[in-house]
This record gives C-alpha cells, sequence and structure tokens, in this order.
C-alpha cells in the first residue's frame, strides 16, 4: 500500500511499480486539472508539486513520475494552489490580473510550477518555466505574471512536509541494502529519477515488474567536497550537480542550467544519465573532460574506472549485471573547463552535438587537454587525436587550426534528425576555435554578444 499526502491529506493507494502519478490523478482521482499533453517530460502541462524530505517544494512532470516514488511525499496538484477557502494564490491572482492565459490548457502546468518557484523564492523566471509550453498566449504576460507575485509572501497553505511511510515497492534506504537486494535480483531494474524509464513505460508500453528505486538511499544522494575533490553519489538529481558545481565548474553549471527543465533536472539522477549509456547524454562530456572516475559496486565488491571506459560501444556499457553506480569523482583541479552544447532550442532540448574542452595553458604551451564530445559517435568519446596535436604546443591560433585535423580521426558523427554528419564536424571544430577565441578574452556565447 502505498501512502502520500495529496493536496494535504493522506491518501493509501494500492498501486503498480510503474503506474504514472498522471494516470493516478486523472483515471483514479477524478483530478483532471493536470493535463496530458506529451506523455514525455517536455511540456510541462503534467506539472505538479513534489515535497520532499527536505522540506524544499519542487515542480516535476507527473508523467513520468511512478506512484512508489511518491511514497511518504506531499504532493499538491493545481486543484490544491488555491487557499482552502477559495482565496487565490498570488500567482494565480497575477495571471488573471496579466492576462497569462487564453484556451488554458497550459495554465495548470504554468500554475504549479511558478507555484514551486514561488515558494523557494526563485527568481530567475525563465530558467524555472522553460519546461512549460505554451501555444498560445506568449510568454511574456506569463514572466510578468511570476515577477509580479514574486513579491508577495508565501500563503500558508502552502506549507507541507513529507510524512512516515512504508514503501510498497524495494527501495533501499543505504547503497548497502542496494547492493545486498540488486545481487540477489540482477534481472531488475534500476530506477533513479525515472526519466529515462519512464518513457519505456508511456511511450514503448513496456512492461516492468521488477524494480528498485535508488531515490532513497540517503548515501547515494550526497555529494561531498573532499582533499582530493568531489564525490557525486549516483542518486544525485542534476539540481543537485548544477548547484555543486556552479561555483567550481561555472561553465558545466551553464550547460546544465540547459539540461531539460527544472521538472526533468529535479527528477533526473547523475547515475542514471550515465548509466543510460546514450551518446547524447550531457554530463558525460563533462565529467570526462574533467577526469572523472565511475565508482560501481557488486555486492561488497567495488571497482572504479576512468568514466570514458565505461562506454564500450553504442548500447554497450562496462557494467555486470547486478552492479550499480555508486558515485561518481571528480578530481581538484584549477577551473579551466569550458562546456558548450548544441542544440536546436536553447532550452528543454537534446544536444546535438556537446563539446567539453579541458585545455591548461602554462607558459604560453598546452601542458594538458582532455576534449570529450557527446553526439560525435555511439558514445560519449574523447578527442584523443586532437588532444595529442595540441599538446606541448604553443596556444596560438595556427596550432589550434592545426589540430583541427585530428577531428576526422577521432570521429565519424552520423546524420539524424538532430544534425548531419558534416554540421557536427563543422560545429566539433568550431567550438575548439571558440575556445581559442574566449581564451583571449573575446565573448564568443550568443548571451554576451547580443545587445
Ligand atoms: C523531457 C526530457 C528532457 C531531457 N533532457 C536531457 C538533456 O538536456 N540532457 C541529457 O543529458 N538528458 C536529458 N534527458 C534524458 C534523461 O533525463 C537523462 O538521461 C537522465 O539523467 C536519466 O536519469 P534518471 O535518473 O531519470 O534515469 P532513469 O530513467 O531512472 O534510469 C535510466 C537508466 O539508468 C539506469 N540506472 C539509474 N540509476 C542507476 C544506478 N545508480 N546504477 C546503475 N544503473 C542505473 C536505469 O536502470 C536505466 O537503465 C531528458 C529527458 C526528458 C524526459
Ligand atoms: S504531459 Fe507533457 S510533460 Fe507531462
Ligand atoms: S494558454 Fe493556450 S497553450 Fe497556453
Amino acid at each position: 500500500m502505498l501512502t502520500f499526502l495529496l493536496n494535504g491529506e493522506t491518501v493509501e493507494a494500492d498501486v503498480g511499480p510503474t503506474e504514472t502519478l498522471l494516470d493516478f490523478l486523472r483515471e483514479r482521482r477524478g483530478l483532471t486539472g493536470t493535463k496530458e499533453g506529451c506523455n514525455e517530460g517536455d511540456c510541462g502541462a503534467c506539472s505538479v508539486i513534489v515535497t520532499g524530505d527536505d522540506g524544499v517544494a519542487r515542480a516535476m512532470n507527473a508523467c513520468i513520475l511512478f506512484m512508489p516514488q511518491l511514497s511518504g511525499r506531499a504532493v499538491r496538484t493545481v486543484e490544491g494552489v488555491a487557499g482552502p477557502n477559495g482565496d487565490l494564490h498570488p500567482v494565480q491572482r497575477a495571471m488573471v490580473d496579466l492576462h497569462g492565459s487564453q484556451c488554458g490548457f497550459c495554465t495548470p502546468g504554468f500554475i504549479t510550477t511558478m507555484a514551486a518557484a514561488h515558494s523557494n523564492g526563485a527568481t530567475d523566471h525563465e530558467d524555472q518555466l522553460a519546461g512549460n509550453l505554451c501555444r498560445c498566449t506568449g510568454y511574456a504576460p506569463i514572466i510578468r505574471a511570476a515577477e509580479a507575485a514574486s513579491s508577495e509572501p508565501v500563503p500558508d497553505w502552502m506549507d507541507e512536509s513529507a510524512i512516515d511511510a512504508e514503501p510498497p515497492f524495494p527501495m533501499p534506504k543505504t547503497s548497502d541494502e542496494l547492493a545486498a537486494w540488486y545481487q540477489d535480483n540482477p534481472d531488475a531494474t534500476l530506477i533513479g529519477g525515472a526519466t529515462d524509464v519512464g518513457l519505456w513505460v508511456t511511450k514503448r508500453l513496456q512492461n516492468l515488474d521488477k524494480v528498485a528505486f535508488t531515490g532513497r538511499c540517503a548515501d547515494l544522494q550526497q555529494i561531498e567536497e573532499t582533499e582530493d575533490g568531489l564525490r557525486i553519489g549516483a542518486a544525485c538529481t542534476i539540481t543537485q550537480v548544477l548547484e555543486a558545481v556552479k561555483p567550481l565548474y561555472p561553465s558545466f553549471a551553464e550547460m546544465l542550467r540547459r539540461y531539460g527543465s527544472t521538472q526533468v533536472r529535479n527528477a533526473a539522477t547523475i547515475g542514471g544519465n550515465i548509466a543510460n549509456g546514450s551518446p547524447i547524454g550531457d554530463s558525460p562530456p563533462a565529467l570526462i573532460a574533467l577526469g572523472a572516475r565511475l565508482h560501481l559496486r557488486k555486492g561488497d565488491l567495488r571497482r572504479d574506472m576512468a568514466l570514458e571506459d565505461f562506454f564500450i560501444e553504442y548500447g554497450k556499457q562496462d557494467r555486470q549485471a547486478g552492479e550499480f553506480i555508486e558515485f561518481v569523482t571528480i578530481p581538484k583541479q584549477r577551473d579551466t573547463v569550458k562546456c558548450y552544447k548544441l542544440s536546436k532550442r536553447f532550452d528543454q532540448d537534446i544536444s546535438a552535438v556537446c563539446g567539453c574542452f579541458n585545455i591548461v595553458v602554462a607558459g604560453g604551451s598546452v601542458a594538458r587537454a582532455r576534449i570529450a564530445f557527446g553526439g560525435m559517435a555511439g558514445i560519449p568519446k574523447r578527442a584523443t587525436h586532437v588532444e595529442d596535436a595540441l599538446i606541448g604546443k604553443a596556444w596560438s591560433e595556427d596550432n589550434m587550426e592545426a589540430a583541427l585535423d585530428g577531428f576526422a580521426k577521432d570521429y565519424a558523427p552520423m546524420s539524424d534528425m538532430r544534425a548531419s554528419a558534416d554540421y557536427r564536424m563543422q560545429t566539433a571544430k568550431n567550438m575548439l576555435r571558440r575556445v581559442y577565441v574566449e581564451s583571449l578574452g573575446i565573448p564568443a556565447s550568443v548571451l554576451e554578444v547580443r545587445p
């Protein structure tokens, strides 16, 4: 039996392991304010507010949240955003006053996302709302409404906290528990944030009977800054990782700001982003450029490897049955990393090409270079020929241009709906040019050069 809070009331329900919150709300509770648009995390029409043990309200996509993930959580849907006496929440009042809604289909999703941001005092409204699509109002009135509401106090009915509940499905509380369970059940599917696995269910209509959730493993949800660097637990969300790397590697953080949307970053985990082996995942190229190591565990056996060695070929990773990612470590270093994500849409889009460069120049020459790309091969992959062509040479435009030939030896990219092979090759080269231009202090980002 699953126990959680729904709009302030305790709910107990028998649920399936991969039943989505969206289906539960609409089909079993008649809470049809939460809309189904894409059913794959892209449009934000199904956004709800989820409060966990830390008491922080987070916007999430109900369409790719599995019910067991909500055990003990407080969920608030659009029906629960107004006060018990029908008093409008400040974001609702502002949306009415500033004409933030026309057909209204997207509006419940905007209201819940805005209310979560309002509860947290977040004022980066464009980032907060990047995962909510509106096709008729236009975003300006909506952003104006979010701005207007931000100075209003958080209504007391929005105060919530998680409750104690026994989870209905395997949800280990420590990595030790997870290791023991997974060794005995190596055929099970591990679920982190379900931002990939959710789509296996909603789009591929797969049945997953045997699952375990990593979202309650306290030690896998920690990020530690040690003398040697950063140690990031596999169940840390991209939101957590973004906050941790912001002061250390701002270019990495800036790229993560464009990873999915607030809702996706609040669910997706770094372990899932690595384990899925996607050639276009955003964190692996940055982590490889930073020299990260991956730490795997099976039962009591642990091993670690350079992250790039985990990716063997498309769809194949160096991971055994019953083995899981425990954490990833980034060695301490001076920040020289530059991350560039190229996608058709600025926000909430998967990379066509993602290039990450860690080029250390000392005394005018390249002392070290680690360069890794997503979108250029079947796996996230280092550009070793380009690196070798740079290392030991003066950091000059001529040498940088000469190193560009290495790209054709390192990569044979494919053409697909995101980009042609030629475009990928050209833009990868241009990214190295961009590193060079920026090293001269010349702005190259579209955010810096536009008036
Ligand atoms: C709308 C949308 C936008 C997205 N945008 C981006 C984007 O901009 N950039 C990007 O890189 N990705 C993006 N993604 C893809 C997705 O968010 C990531 O790949 C995500 O990091 C997966 O993490 P998760 O925790 O949700 O994984 P899950 O879906 O829970 O799991 C994914 C895979 O990893 C395995 N797994 C999970 N944790 C572990 C572990 N600790 N050890 C071993 N195996 C494990 C699972 O068994 C599964 O095979 C997007 C997805 C959606 C739906
Ligand atoms: S229905 Fe589109 S994000 Fe959930
Ligand atoms: S008001 Fe119609 S889609 Fe936003």
